[in-house]
């Protein structure tokens, strides 16, 4: 088998597959001892930009569990450092950003500069893990899409309502389109390189976009994804663009770019293909929930997203956001297992 013929970027392309491809969305992390043994002696920041623990960490997950893909172990917060933006990890809290963008001013301070040099950690960590992977294993780098990366910068941390980005948007609608041409920029950089450093996929994490009405989204965040997908789309790798919330946001997504969509468990499948139509491969959609529920419970749901995916091609098994702290283990091994197994064509 050739790296290109893994199931996962077949999938990706809407090609038949022996049986559906699984990953999970931060499948490296502290639901997993070996992540939390590294964790003692090493900040976040540590395990994200030495290349010799990020190797480790990305296939930490792929040892234990017979997963299709890889993603490189990073944060969507790295390139911040490429706009001058100050931040750190704290625990407890997650990301705290040091000074957050909150004027017209502050947008004047970003700049541009050069995730390729200043990541170049990054790149070599995706070196160091495709030269250990199996072939059929696929390797996938990732970004933050504009809107989420700038919500982090504006709001300085996590937020339940984006009262400040939105504000931000709305009131100084200029300075917000500087800062989605600067975040762009740098973006479409970094993910430029990650491919020329061997990712094979890309995945473009746009998390809180589902708090935007399909306007604000088509005025606000569209333009600057595109630019993002658009310059990427020469490089003829699966392009995965992933929302959560995002039901009624499908289309613009779509037309913003990706070949594949990610989707979370608030919309079935079913409509989602629905609305995208069905030559548009999806990945997800299990609650992450659900992996704390009893084994009878939780095969109930792996079976009804494999119903709603219908055995049809171009679906990735996947959740709908990311793999949560306290998840126990033997249910993430049961639900590959069962993926597999019961996909099996
Ligand atoms: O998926 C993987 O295994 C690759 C690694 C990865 C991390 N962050 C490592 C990480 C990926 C793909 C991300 C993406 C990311 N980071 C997103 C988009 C995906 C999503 O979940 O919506 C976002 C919004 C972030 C920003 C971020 N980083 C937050 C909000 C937090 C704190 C929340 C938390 O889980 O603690 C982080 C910290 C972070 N990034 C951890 C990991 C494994 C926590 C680990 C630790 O403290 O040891």
């Amino acid at each position: 088998m050739t790296e290109n013929d893994s199931r996962f970027l077949k999938a990706c392309r809407g090609e038949e597959v022996d049986c559906t491809p699984i990953w999970f969305m931060r499948q490296a992390g502290r639901y997993m001892q070996e992540y939390r043994k590294l964790r003692e002696k090493h900040t976040l920041l540590e395990l994200c930009t030495r290349p010799d623990l990020a190797k480790e960490v990305t296939l930490q997950p792929i040892r234990r569990f017979d997963l299709d893909a890889a993603i490189v172990f990073a944060d969507i917060l790295l390139p911040l450092k490429s706009m001058g933006v100050g931040f750190d990890f704290v625990k407890g809290k997650g990301p705290v950003i040091h000074q957050p963008i909150r004027s017209p001013a502050d947008v004047e301070k970003l700049h541009a500069g050069d995730p390729e040099e200043d990541l170049k950690c990054v790149l070599e960590t995706l070196g160091l893990v495709r030269g250990e992977l199996d072939p059929k294993i696929a390797l996938i780098g990732f970004a933050g899409a504009p809107f989420t990366v700038a919500s982090y910068m504006i709001e300085g941390g996590y937020s339940r309502n984006f009262l400040h980005t939105k504000r931000l948007m709305y009131s100084h609608p200029e300075a917000w389109q500087r800062l989605m041409e600067t975040t762009s920029e740098v973006m479409a950089r970094y993910l430029t390189a990650q491919i020329e450093a061997g990712a094979q996929a890309i995945q473009l994490f746009d998390s809180w976009v589902g708090s935007l009405e399909p306007e604000d989204y088509r005025r606000y965040v569209l333009p600057y994804s595109q630019k993002i997908f658009a310059r990427l789309k020469p490089y003829s790798v699966p392009l995965l663009h992933f929302g959560t919330g995002t039901a009624t946001l499908l289309e613009l997504m779509k037309e913003a770019g990706g070949t594949v969509m990610g989707v979370d468990w608030r919309i079935s499948l079913k409509d989602a293909r629905g609305r995208l139509g069905s030559n548009t491969p999806i990945q997800g959609n299990l609650d992450p929930v659900a992996l704390f529920a009893p084994p009878s419970c939780l095969e109930e749901k792996v079976d009804q997203v494999l119903e709603q995916a219908d055995g049809r091609p171009g679906h990735i098994f996947n959740l709908g956001h990311g793999i949560l702290p306290e998840t126990p283990v033997e249910n993430v091994e049961a639900v590959v297992e069962w993926v597999h197994a019961k996909s099996k064509r």
